[in-house]
């Protein structure tokens, strides 16, 4: 069934296909977009489960992973091949068919690993390239980092699918990131970096399998493989909570994975983000 906001998509993607990147609203046409928001947002009748909809957990197929290659580029890009297909994630149905992959150096330092895929990562087939993306790229600069010096890469490795989805993504579920889990670990494997950040509650639970608060997860040093893996907040949430005391607790993060890898820090840098006195 088609809701009334999908006639609204429908025209916008076809004006971006046009090449137009702004629509100019009238009071009319705001106070109208304002009334589907406010529609969609409304409690729908929610019908009660019966035990016959409930399905048993769908079996995650047993595949190994082969490492073929002389050295870590060659490694990396064979795991890659076998990620395109990989079977206990497209067993799932419930992710999207293009794979993206992590993107970085092979001889990183620093690994950071979000959680899948959204809309625009998928468009143009890298990590965190969208509004979180531009978070990140601030958050490296601030630390004197480039893209090109670190290794980039999601948990999960499709975005996340959801019925008539256009531009909306979904978190991966537990099920999702166990499916993709051993293609992380074997580019962990691979890349040996010296230090691994996970970002968000959702990365930390699929990888150290933390559970409970960010403001319980960060602050230690967790172990991958023997690596030292800090947890910090997603840069998504940096853009919805807007709050300068998530930003300071974030940054107090990169200052410790910068203290632990020798970089050097600024006056400057370290007083980013507190409160003027
Ligand atoms: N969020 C993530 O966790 N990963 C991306 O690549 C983009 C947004």
């Amino acid at each position: 069934m088609s809701r009334p906001v999908d006639a609204v998509i429908e025209f916008l993607q076809s004006e971006q296909a046009h090449g137009k990147s702004h629509v100019f609203l009238d009071d009319e046409a705001r106070d109208g977009l304002r009334e589907l928001f406010i529609r969609a947002r409304k409690p729908v009748d929610v019908q009660p489960i019966t035990d016959t909809e409930i399905s048993a957990p769908r079996p995650i197929p047993q595949v190994s992973l082969v490492f073929e290659g002389a050295d870590k580029p060659a490694k990396l890009a064979s795991i890659k091949r076998q990620a395109a297909n990989w079977m206990p994630a497209r067993a799932l149905d419930s992710l999207r068919e293009t794979m993206v992959f992590a993107v970085g150096n092979p001889d990183a330092q620093i690994m950071f690993i979000g959680e899948a895929p959204g809309y625009h990562e998928e468009k143009e087939d890298q990590p965190f390239v969208g509004p979180a993306g531009q978070k990140l790229n601030d958050i490296l600069k601030a630390m004197g980092l480039s893209r090109e010096e670190i290794y980039l890469s999601n948990l999960v490795k499709f975005r996340p699918s959801i019925p008539k989805q256009t531009t909306n993504n979904r978190k991966p579920s537990p099920e999702e990131i166990a499916a993709c889990l051993p293609l992380m670990m074997a580019e962990i494997d691979i890349v040996k970096p010296a230090i691994i950040i996970a970002l968000g509650g959702n990365a930390a639970e699929g990888l150290l399998n933390l559970q409970g608060t960010m403001e319980n997860m960060r602050g230690n040093w967790h172990h991958i493989s023997g690596i030292p893996t800090i947890v910090t907040y997603h840069p998504s949430y940096l853009l919805q909570s807007g709050s300068n005391d998530v930003k300071r607790a974030l940054w107090e993060d990169m200052l410790s994975v910068m203290e632990k890898l020798g970089l050097p820090i600024s006056e400057k840098q370290r007083g980013f983000f507190l409160p003027k006195a």
